[in-house]
């Protein structure tokens, strides 16, 4: 039994064969704009003619569902619980956009079994296939469930704002990453500015301290104004890219998407792929 179930996850990564890129959003500290950054971002990828899928990971306090005004009716835990296929817990949102929340127990993940992780794998693998890029939505901080999608995904996009507090936890945040992954790529989205030179400078600040503490690249993804636009989405539930398209708050999450797009969904010869990585991360953090 127990090598029928390690041969199913070497098999896992073969089925992975498509172009799905995934990006991790993540911060250190909570509150800094990671939901409205991920679901206005993966919004304006499907403009660009993208076919995108939003994944919550945030566990407790995930609220794609809250911002969109909808309610999912299945989580990732059903996918993980009651084995049910990936695709048929999928729900649409506005523009088309596929999401699932996380939903609540995604904390008791680690305490799944081999064949739950198993399945939970190669439907996730059947999964991306079927998109272009897909957005981890993470929870504050990291949490030792999420840091395996984290460090496994293509990119890891950090959220901050300009305050030195959460440039301080964003520091701390990239440090656990480093600590733990090779060869990440991490990209930098300052949200809240009052002005683009507020953001680049506390940006350049990040930089030069991850930098020179932890020999480790950051690349500049873009700055988002401070805009009451955000906290009137929030509350009438419906994201601002589609009530305001042409604000200037629109227009910095779109100038984002464009650079985040033109990284290119090519992925370096030999890089592995991000399910290749997390068999291989659960594989090693537990599975009994
Ligand atoms: N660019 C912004 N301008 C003004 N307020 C913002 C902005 N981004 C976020 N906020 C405020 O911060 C709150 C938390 O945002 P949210 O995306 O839920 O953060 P997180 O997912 O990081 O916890 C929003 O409800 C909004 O009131
Ligand atoms: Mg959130």
């Amino acid at each position: 039994m127990r090598k029928r179930m390690e041969e199913h996850f070497a098999e896992t990564p073969a089925v992975y064969h498509k172009k799905a890129k995934t990006l991790a959003v993540m911060s250190g500290k909570g509150g800094v704009g990671k939901s409205n950054v991920s679901l206005n971002t993966a919004l304006a990828f499907i403009d660009k003619g993208k076919k995108v899928l939003l994944i919550d990971l945030d566990v407790g306090m995930g609220n794609i569902d809250i911002l969109l005004g909808r309610q999912g009716r299945y989580t990732i835990m059903d996918v993980l619980n009651q084995q049910m296929p990936f695709h048929r817990a999928l729900s649409t949102g506005p523009k088309g956009i596929s999401y699932i929340s996380g939903g609540t127990g995604l904390d008791t993940m680690f305490e799944l079994n081999r064949e739950k992780w198993a399945f939970f794998l190669k439907e996730l693998s059947a999964v991306l296939s079927h998109f272009d890029y897909v957005l981890f939505d993470m929870g504050a901080g990291l949490s030792k469930d999420q840091l395996p999608f984290a460090l496994s995904a293509d990119d890891i996009l950090i959220v901050t704002t300009p305050e030195p507090t959460s440039i301080m936890d964003a520091y701390s945040a990239i440090k656990h990453l480093a600590l733990n992954g090779r060869e990440l790529k991490l990209k930098v989205i300052v949200n809240r500015c009052i002005s683009q030179k507020d953001g680049i400078s506390a940006y350049t600040r990040l930089s030069n301290t991850v930098t020179a503490f932890l020999q480790q690249q950051l690349e500049y993804a873009g700055t988002i104004p401070e805009d009451s636009l955000v906290s009137k989405a929030v509350v009438e539930q419906q994201p601002f890219l589609i009530k305001h398209p042409r604000s200037k708050l629109s227009r910095a999450v779109y100038l984002l998407a464009d650079s985040l797009l033109e990284a290119g969904t090519a992925k370096k010869e030999g890089s592995r792929s991000f399910i290749d990585k997390l068999s291989s991360f659960l594989r090693r953090g537990n599975a009994t």
